[in-house]
């Protein structure tokens, strides 16, 4: 292996897209040299080492064949954190700030009234949406649940990473059973597990390298949905307001679920690229 492959040329040479090529690249050049990613302009005639080459061919043979880009950097902004995640949890997805933000404009409403707004964060993965709701209103607290343990663990080190491991709290079990005490909450926030077990998406892109656990209810996408909707009553404080985030196709059936489960003031809300994402209703 040659000493004097430069930068410019591993990216040109590269069968990546270009974008997905600098990111794997600003990582090597992170890791190995401690530069930042404007190296890829300003040094782009710096010759890498031998095991710098090493890794990149790595990451980019394992990225050619479909691993998912934050898997391999081990990183995903979400809202105005940066998380780190590995393949024991999703990784968050940008229609998911949908959620974070229907959740801080109602902490923004309650807090003109009362101290000390409780959200609960069901199904919380890497931590993104209880950690974005931490970070963006500093005087909430948050209850973070989820069932797996994996998730539990990558979720913890990000809220120590953020600083915000004494207003978040994880707690593991089958949704609301992982509550310890019965303090009702102001907000309920989820996005569960939501897509049918046959859904053909599940064996395509990005999906193929995540838990399926964290993707599929194993029944008709709506069961986990169903769950939360049923259980939130007993755990919302009058005029508690929940935000359930679902498949663009399911509106429908969510809306359903919350008039039968006699909620308020259902409204369903789009996501950026239009489509219907999240119910949200009050007790
Ligand atoms: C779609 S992922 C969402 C992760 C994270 N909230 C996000 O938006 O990136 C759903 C999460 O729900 C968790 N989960 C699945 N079934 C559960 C259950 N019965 N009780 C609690 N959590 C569950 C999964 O482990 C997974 O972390």
């Amino acid at each position: 292996m040659s000493r004097d492959l430069t930068l410019r040329s591993l990216l040109s040479g590269s069968a990546l897209p270009p974008s997905e090529a600098r990111l794997l690249m600003s990582h090597v050049l992170e890791q190995r040299y401690q530069l930042p990613r404007s190296a890829l302009l300003s040094r782009d005639e710096m010759a890498l080492s031998r095991e710098a080459i090493f890794q990149w061919q790595e990451l980019q043979s394992k990225r050619l064949a479909g691993e998912p880009i934050a898997y391999l950097i081990g990183k995903r902004g979400f809202h105005n954190i940066e998380l780190e995640v590995a393949p024991g949890v999703l990784i968050p997805r940008p229609e998911t700030e949908l959620l974070v933000e229907i959740g801080l404009r109602e902490i923004q409403r309650i807090e003109q009234e009362v101290v000390g707004v409780q959200v609960l964060d069901l199904g919380t993965g890497s931590g993104a949406i209880a950690l974005a709701i931490a970070h963006a209103a500093p005087n909430v607290m948050v209850r973070a649940t989820d069932q797996s343990s994996e998730a539990l663990v990558i979720a913890k080190g990000n809220a120590q990473n953020l600083g915000l491991q004494s207003r978040v709290q994880f707690t593991q079990g089958n949704w609301y059973e992982a509550l310890i005490d019965k303090t009702p909450f102001d907000v309920i926030l989820s996005n569960p597990p939501y897509i049918a077990s046959q859904d053909p998406h599940l064996g395509q892109g990005d999906l193929r390298f995540e838990p399926i656990s964290a993707l599929t209810d194993h029944g008709n996408g709506l069961s986990c949905i169903e769950d939360i909707v049923q259980g939130a009553l007993a755990h919302l404080k009058p005029m508690g307001l929940i935000a359930v985030e679902h498949g663009f196709d399911q509106s429908d059936p969510v809306v359903s679920l919350m008039k039968t489960a006699g909620f308020c003031d259902i409204q369903i809300h789009q996501d950026l690229a239009g489509h219907n994402r999240v119910v949200s209703a009050r007790k």
